[in-house]
Parts: structure tokens; C-alpha cells; sequence
């Protein structure tokens, strides 16, 4: 019987569109899931969407929608772009579904039934704005998450017995090393519990949109507990059909559970922790890799700086995005993305690299030897160059394989990759295109002996590159005349399977170059779309506009407290805007504005630039070094062809010159107000 693996991506919040960070984890999971089906293992991947809590409920009733409404809204919305991306997960599972919500609660019943939940009153500290209870005992403690005074609250509550686990995690780690990869985070993880560990409060009694407890519906299953368990859930735990559970028997534990970095505590202590108390087995691995930054920050809806996955789609397809995700970002480390490394790489590996190789080598096939694939001579002697070619791929193959089971993505195809660069060397130094022009046997036999060679060395780079870049290297598959590359035994992979007289397809170029209007293009249709956003959103300008005059830049309408009707706002809705004391580092005149100031204002963290419409009241070089107040969380915006980062606060006088809001006592950078 074939080995199995079962593979998991996190199940994604429903507070934001789906981007390119939910997209990555979702990549790397389908390239090894792809990769394990051409190895023959009964595969199994798994992905969805975790939708109930307090943040949901809020960001439902921020969009003027009912939880269910919104929830079923956004979830399908990261579906479609799975499906629109050739993702091949086998389930989606949402946490709203009933085969989900049953499941929790058996599983919560069963640890129940095992003594390890217990009902208790919580008494201290507990920010109410972030939900959280926070580890302190002096009343108003500062909320860790969000810096607001806690309360002190007493409550009733159930709690999961963490405590009793401590030594059983510790020795888990230690038994199992593989257990967290990479190790930094093992070192985190172990240092964490080591410390010591609090029993936990698994329910929530302050808000409905949640899972029931069982037998004690005032309470609501804590989100967390909720979305760990849809990994057994999804696949029949807790059924009560035996029909249903088959799957789960087959699949759990789950061969690779794959993770972003800011979630290994609740996977890698939490989660193992809840199966033992169940009686479960645990997960074979967690890999946790690390962040996508854009514009040095990491991807979030909160920050603004959002790359959207359908963006790169139209522009330059899924292969594209897969190819420069995994290539580029060293797995398990933080990387960046832009548009002009992505076309960058797009260009020199696939379009120029892979793409290149391609249609250079079958084209010739196709011209000197009507389409067939040639056979080396053995009557002409072959030459160092060509068996090179056959080491390196041989010696390709078992690297690339090494690699990508330890999930050195980039490592591996930069490995294939140098297959690539060697056979291009090895055309350009052997012409085979002037061997084309000779009729006589020699020259016949060295050309079939050249083409042969780069067509097979591409058919590897194709199997092995094929989970990577499914779309491209399934069409070059076929026009080497193989066929359904799916069906391909990666495991049998070696030099010299390519058949003599095998017919190639029809050949056309599967990487068209792209130029610079590429990037040009995908930063436009993100312009539109943080713009639509902003009307859509509720965004915090909309808010600010009330609560503070702000110079707001030309194109803005302009926001005046006296004139604008003030609807109140809560202070959920004023603690979505972030105001940081920033100090002026460079002011000058936008070239061609009369009423617009570019400046560098440094908030502590870094240093960001704004373009302000101050230019009437303020003259620059009197800014420089003064400290102002800065609206640090609002979208990038454009203006006159320069990037502005945040707005900076002034009253807005009817008819008169802006006023700066400052601080009469000084006041560190980077402080925020509230
Ligand atoms: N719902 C929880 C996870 C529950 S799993 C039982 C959650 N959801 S999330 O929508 O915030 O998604 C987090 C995951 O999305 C990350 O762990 C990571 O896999 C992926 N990413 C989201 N943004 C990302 C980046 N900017 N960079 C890399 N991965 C990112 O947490």
C-alpha cells in the first residue's frame, strides 16, 4: 500500500482579504503536496478558513453585515482565489460548518470527560479592547498587545489544565526534534515552557459568535481551541459515522503542519498539548517559516501594505508568483517581496532561464529532425561536454531531492537551476544551430547527440520543477511528447529516460518576457485598489476626519470640525487610528505643488516619508527638527507621483493657514497618543 501524507496550511482569519502572505504558506503547502503525489504517497491537503470570535464578529459588523453573511462572504473569496490558482487542497474546511462545530465539542467533551477542563473564576487583569487576559496582578497593567490600561475583572470561565503538560511537551521536543522546525523556533518554544506554564481560559462568556460549550451554552469555546481542531475535525474526528471517521484513522497525525512564525506558541504548545489530553496522537512536524515584508513591514491589513495575489495573476500568472515566492525567500527567514524583483526573477530564470531553454531546444528538434527526439550516436565519439551535462543532472536530481524535504525551497531550485545555466553554456559553445545547416553524418550525429542532451536535461528540470511551477512545466512536458506530467513517477527520475523517436507536441513559448510596463501595470492596479479600499473599508481617515481636523492632502476632501456633522464613534473606532509623535528629519517643496511639502519624519522605528499640504503656512527648513503628530497607520497614498506614508495633524482653520498640533512638554519619538 502506498506510504500516506497529510499536509495543513493554517486556516486563514476572515477579517481580510486573502494576500499574498496567506498565498505563500498556501504555495509551499501545495508544491509539497504536488511533490508527494508524483511520489506516490496517498496525499491529502488540506486548507480553510477560521471565522468565529470577537474579531470576526467586529470586522462583520464593520462591513454592516451579519457574522454569517460577511464570514461566507470572505471565505469564498479565498476558495476562488485557491481555485483560480491551481491550489490542489483535497477539503476546505470552515469553522462555521456544522461538521466542524459538532467535532469541537466532542473533542472539548472528551477532555472534559478526561479531567483536564475544569471550571473556575478568572480573577485579574484583562484588556476588554483586545480580549485577552494578561499575566499581572497590579490593576491596569498596560495590555501587552495593545498598551490600554487593563481591568480587573472576575470571571467565570473553563479552563484547559496546561500546567499538567509541561514536562510532557519538554519531553516531546526532545524525543522528537523534528517535532518544530526550524530549530530557532524549537529553542523559543522550549525556552517558553521551561518557564513554566498557567492553565488557560478555553471559553469566552462576553460574546456569542462562537462555538457553544457543551451542556453550557452561555459560554463559547475559545476561538483558538475552535480553529487548532478543524486539522482532526476536517477529516471525520469526533463523527458519529463510521463512514465519516475513516479518513481520519488513514490520515492522523498529520505528516507536516505547516505554519507561519507568530503562530508556533498555540501550535507547537497549545495544540500538542489539547491531542494528549484527548488521547490523540500528535503531528509528526511543524514547520513554521517566517514573513513577507512589504516596504520592510509585514503584510497586514492594519498596516496598509497589502499585495494583493490577483494582481500578480493577471499580470504575470500563478508560476510566476510560486517560482519568485520560493526562490527568493529563504524558507523559514523573513524576505521581501517587490514588483521589481518579481519581474526581475521572472525574467532572468523563467522567462530567459527555463522558458528559454525550452523553446530553443525543441524548436531545433522541430527543424532538424521533424519533431522527433534524436538518439546520442554511438558511431561518433561523444565529448566531455556532454557527459558533464549527464553528471550534473545526475548529481541534480539527488541534491534537489535532499533539499526540498528539508524545505530549502530556494537552495533546491537554485540547484536545478544551475542545470539550466549549464546547458544553456553548453549550446551556446556547441552551435548546434550551424550543425543544422550540415547534411553530412558527423555533423548529424553530434547535433542529434546536443539535442538530445539539452532535451533531456530539461525534461529533468521540468519533473523535478513541476510541484513548483505546475502550469508552465506541464505545458513543456507535453511538447516533449510525455504526456500528463501528473502521472510522472518522480521517484524513478534519472538520466536517459528520454525516448529515441518520441513525437514532441506543438512548441510555443511558455514564459513571455516581460518588460518594465509589467511593474508599472501591478503597482497601478494596487493603487486603485488601497484607494477603492479606503472608500470600502471604513477607513480610519473617514473616522479621523471627525474626531480630529487634519490636514488632509489636496486631493482629500478636506476635513473641518466645524462643518462636517460629527457622528460619534466609539473607542474601538478612535483606537484604530495609530497617532505617533514623529520629529521632521527633511522638508522640502514638491517640485511643481505649490501646496505641498515633501517630509522624512522619523517615528522611532524608521523613518517615513510624507507629503503634507503645508507648503502655504509652513516654510520648510522651519519644520526640520520639530515634533509633530503623525497618522501612522494610514495606506500609502500617492501624490504627485511621491509616496506618502501617514498624514500629519493640524487644525484646518475655515479660510485660514494650518496649525500644526505639537506638545508644550517634550515627549520621547514614536510615542503614541490616545
Ligand atoms: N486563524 C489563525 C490561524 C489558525 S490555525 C489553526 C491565523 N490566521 S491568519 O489569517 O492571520 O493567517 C496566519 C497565517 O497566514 C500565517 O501563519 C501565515 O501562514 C500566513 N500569513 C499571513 N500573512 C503573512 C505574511 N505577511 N507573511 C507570511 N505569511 C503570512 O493566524
Amino acid at each position: 500500500m502506498n506510504k500516506k501524507f497529510y499536509i495543513t496550511t493554517p486556516i486563514y482569519y476572515v477579517n481580510a482579504r486573502p494576500h499574498i502572505g496567506h498565498a505563500y504558506t498556501t504555495i509551499a503547502c501545495d508544491t509539497i503536496a504536488r511533490r508527494q503525489r508524483m511520489l506516490g504517497a496517498d496525499t491529502y491537503f488540506l486548507t480553510g478558513t477560521d471565522e468565529h470570535g470577537q474579531k470576526i464578529e467586529r470586522a462583520a459588523e464593520a462591513a454592516g453585515k451579519t457574522p454569517q453573511e460577511y464570514t461566507d462572504e470572505v471565505s469564498a473569496q479565498f476558495r476562488a482565489l485557491w481555485k483560480r490558482m491551481g491550489i490542489t487542497n483535497d477539503d476546505f474546511i470552515r469553522t462555521t460548518e456544522e461538521r466542524h462545530t459538532k467535532r469541537v465539542q466532542e473533542l472539548f467533551r472528551r477532555i472534559r470527560d478526561n479531567g483536564y477542563i475544569y471550571k473556575g473564576t478568572y480573577s485579574g487583569q484583562y484588556c476588554v479592547f483586545d480580549e485577552l487576559y494578561v499575566d499581572a496582578v497590579e490593576p491596569g497593567t498596560p495590555c501587552p498587545e495593545c498598551g490600554r490600561p487593563t481591568e480587573t475583572v472576575k470571571e467565570e470561565n473553563y479552563f484547559f489544565k496546561l500546567s499538567a503538560f509541561q514536562d510532557k511537551l519538554l519531553q516531546l521536543y526532545t524525543e522528537q526534534p523534528d517535532f518544530i522546525r526550524p530549530e530557532t523556533r524549537r529553542n523559543e518554544v522550549m525556552s517558553f515552557v521551561r518557564s513554566g506554564l498557567r492553565d488557560q481560559s478555553i471559553s469566552r462568556s462576553t460574546f456569542s459568535w462562537g462555538i457553544p460549550v457543551p451542556d453550557d451554552p452561555k459560554h463559547v469555546i475559545y476561538v483558538w481551541f475552535d480553529a487548532l481542531a478543524n486539522y482532526i475535525t476536517a477529516i471525520g474526528y469526533g463523527s458519529s459515522h463510521e463512514g465519516a471517521r475513516e479518513a481520519f484513522k488513514k490520515y492522523w497525525p498529520a505528516d507536516v503542519q505547516m505554519i507561519g512564525k507568530e503562530i508556533v506558541r498555540f501550535h507547537c504548545v497549545y495544540w500538542p498539548a489539547f491531542l494528549m489530553a484527548a488521547g490523540l496522537p500528535l503531528p509528526k512536524g511543524i514547520v513554521a517559516h517566517g514573513w513577507l515584508l512589504f516596504e520592510e513591514s509585514k503584510m497586514s491589513k492594519s498596516r496598509g501594505n497589502i499585495v494583493r495575489t490577483e494582481t500578480i495573476l493577471d499580470v504575470l500568472g500563478a508560476d510566476a508568483l510560486r517560482y519568485f515566492l520560493l526562490r527568493e525567500v529563504v524558507f523559514g527567514q523573513d524576505g521581501s517581496f517587490s514588483f521589481d524583483a518579481l519581474v526581475q526573477r521572472y525574467n532572468a530564470d523563467l522567462a530567459n532561464g527555463l522558458g528559454n531553454l525550452a523553446s530553443r531546444t525543441l524548436t531545433m528538434i522541430t527543424r532538424y529532425f521533424r519533431g522527433e527526439v534524436p538518439y546520442p550516436s554511438a558511431t561518433v565519439s561523444q565529448r566531455a561536454g556532454d557527459s558533464a551535462i549527464a553528471e550534473s543532472a545526475r548529481r541534480v536530481i539527488a541534491e534537489y531531492s535532499t533539499l526540498v524535504d528539508q524545505y530549502q525551497f530556494s537552495r533546491a531550485l537554485e540547484v536545478a537551476w544551475s542545470l539550466v545555466a549549464a546547458v544553456d553554456k553548453y549550446i551556446v559553445e556547441n552551435e548546434p544551430w550551424a550543425l543544422g545547416e550540415k547534411q553530412d553524418e558527423e555533423s548529424r550525429s553530434r547535433l542529434a547527440t546536443i539535442l538530445y542532451t539539452s532535451a533531456e536535461a530539461l525534461r529533468i528540470v521540468t519533473a523535478l520543477s513541476h510541484p513548483v511551477i505546475p502550469d508552465a512545466t506541464s505545458r513543456i512536458w507535453a511538447q516533449l511528447g510525455l504526456g500528463d506530467i501528473r502521472q510522472f513517477p518522480l521517484s524513478d527520475l534519472k538520466w536517459g529516460q528520454l525516448q529515441l523517436g518520441t513525437k514532441l507536441g506543438n512548441v510555443e513559448a511558455v514564459f513571455p518576457r516581460a518588460d518594465k510596463s509589467a511593474i508599472e501595470r501591478m503597482q497601478k492596479m494596487e493603487e486603485q485598489q488601497r484607494s477603492g479600499a479606503t472608500v470600502t473599508e471604513a477607513h480610519p481617515e473617514a473616522s479621523t476626519a471627525a474626531a480630529i481636523s487634519a490636514v488632509a492632502p489636496p486631493t482629500a476632501p478636506s476635513a473641518n470640525a466645524a462643518t462636517v456633522p460629527v457622528s460619534k464613534i466609539s473607542i474601538e473606532d478612535f483606537a484604530k487610528v495609530e497617532l505617533r509623535v514623529g520629529q521632521v528629519k527633511v522638508a522640502e517643496k514638491v517640485k511643481g505643488a505649490d501646496k505641498l511639502l515633501r517630509l522624512e519624519v522619523d517615528l522611532g522605528t524608521e523613518v517615513r516619508q510624507v507629503v503634507a499640504g503645508i507648503a502655504e503656512s509652513y516654510a520648510p527648513e522651519l519644520l526640520i527638527g520639530r515634533k509633530v503628530v503623525i497618522v501612522a497607520n494610514l495606506a500609502p497614498r500617492k501624490l504627485r507621483g511621491l509616496e506618502s506614508n501617514g498624514m500629519i495633524v493640524a487644525a484646518s482653520p475655515e479660510g485660514g493657514k494650518a496649525v500644526l498640533a505639537s506638545f508644550l512638554e517634550d515627549v520621547p519619538v514614536g510615542t503614541r497618543l490616545k
